[in-house]
């Protein structure tokens, strides 16, 4: 096993003098403290007994249930029967790991993906095969040819991971066009789908996008959200949608994981959306994160020195920064930090150890100014290397 470098990242970041674009953490003036204060003393009086008690592992029905109503919304077709609520998607996608992968088995991930879904699966041995991802996500024709590269060496992939909306890290969309080609070369090949959906409803400036899942006509997705960034990442509670037998077994792994998830939080949940609280308030987070994004983007051009490239994102928490040739953003973080900025640099997130002169940089975290200041100390930073560059050539 490797530690996790957005971990040890975020251990440097503690420090209160450092602007940290590291970590994708949602901001704190987000959290709905005063809405959320009725309906904790609500929950203790009219469920105490039950809210602080163990819970079944698949989790609570009602929050169940409600996660399905929201999930016909977007596309999905499912009954609470097929939902888990799990702590967080970081379980499920550990349970995931834990279902498919033995030692040595292969699944497929974007090049770049998610740091903690590649620690995950690593976790079990597995070998992750990294698909290029261009400005609509995973280029599924790459996809394809790789499917077939391993199938003529007798390698069967377990499963696809993929992110294809607001992508962690490269904050890109996957159309519906490209989802529904997903669908036919998993159909054609037999293969399983993890479809892992945290940004969806952080949206700007596009109309909602499908989920994958909502193609899935054979049952071969396993989907899975969070409620971390669109209430609270400290009440740990995300969920799986997948079919019947794969639920069945991600429960018996769970099981052994943590028994059920944590009670209490999943009631505060379930009467945070019931009252209609949950739609409103990520209605807020969208109005407070666009102007960040936007500070960003504007900062970056004023401050950064030419022949950057940063697709703006539309959605989500992240924007994906890769600078000009010579540039090696691992070892430049370093002189970040000694400007007291932050954020991860592209390899983390790379399989196959590309992402060199790329980073990520999360722009709800941090306030406005500090956004505008971070990213002016980081413009110095990224000149300074490439001077000192043209000085050695
Ligand atoms: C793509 C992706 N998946 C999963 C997670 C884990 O989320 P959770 O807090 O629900 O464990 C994150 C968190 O940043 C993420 O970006």
């Amino acid at each position: 096993m490797r530690k996790s470098e957005i971990r040890e990242l975020l251990k440097v970041t503690q420090d209160p003098e450092i602007i940290s674009f590291a970590g994708g953490l949602p901001n704190p003036k987000s959290f709905p403290i005063k809405d959320l204060e009725g309906v904790v003393i609500s929950v203790l009086e009219n469920h105490g007994r039950v809210a602080l008690q163990y819970g079944t592992t698949q989790g609570l029905r009602e929050l169940r249930e409600a996660v399905t109503e929201r999930a016909h919304k977007d596309g999905i077709e499912t009954t609470a029967d097929d939902v888990i609520i799990t702590s967080g998607s970081q379980q499920a996608l550990d349970t995931v790991g834990k279902v498919f992968l033995n030692p040595g088995d292969t699944a497929l991930v974007g090049s770049p993906s998610y740091l903690g879904g590649i620690n995950a699966f690593r976790s079990y041995e597995a070998n992750l095969t990294g698909i290029p991802l261009d400005k609509d996500g995973m280029n599924i024709d790459v996809l394809e040819e790789k499917i077939k590269e391993l199938l003529k060496n007798d390698i069967l992939p377990k499963f696809i991971y993929v992110i294809p909306t607001f992508q962690n890290p490269a904050g890109v969309v996957m159309p519906e066009s490209r989802r529904k080609k997903l669908i036919d070369v998993a159909n054609e090949y037999d293969l399983i789908v993890v479809e892992d959906d945290p940004y969806e409803k952080l949206r700007f400036d596009i109309p909602p996008v499908k989920p994958v899942k909502a193609f899935d006509d054979e049952g071969r997705v396993v989907y899975m959200s969070t409620f971390s960034k669109i209430l609270s990442p400290g009440f740990r509670l995300a969920w799986t949608i997948a079919n019947e037998e794969l639920t069945r077994k991600m429960i018996i792994c769970k099981q052994a994981l943590d028994l059920c998830t944590n009670t209490f939080t999943q009631f505060i949940a379930n009467e945070f959306i019931r009252s209609g609280s949950l739609d409103l308030h990520i209605m807020k987070i969208c109005e407070m994160y666009k102007p960040k994004r936007d500070i960003m983007i504007s900062a970056m051009e004023k401050y950064f020195p030419d022949g950057y490239i940063c697709n703006k994102p539309m959605g989500g928490m992240f924007a994906w920064v890769t600078l000009p040739e010579g540039i090696d953003t691992e070892t430049m973080f370093l002189d970040a930090i000694k400007e007291k900025v932050a954020y991860v640099h592209g390899k983390a997130f790379h399989v196959d150890g590309g992402g060199g002169r790329s980073m990520r940089l999360n722009f709800s975290y941090s306030s406005n100014d500090q956004i505008e200041e971070g990213i002016k100390r980081l413009g110095t930073v990224i000149k300074r290397k490439l001077e000192t560059r043209k000085a050695v050539l």
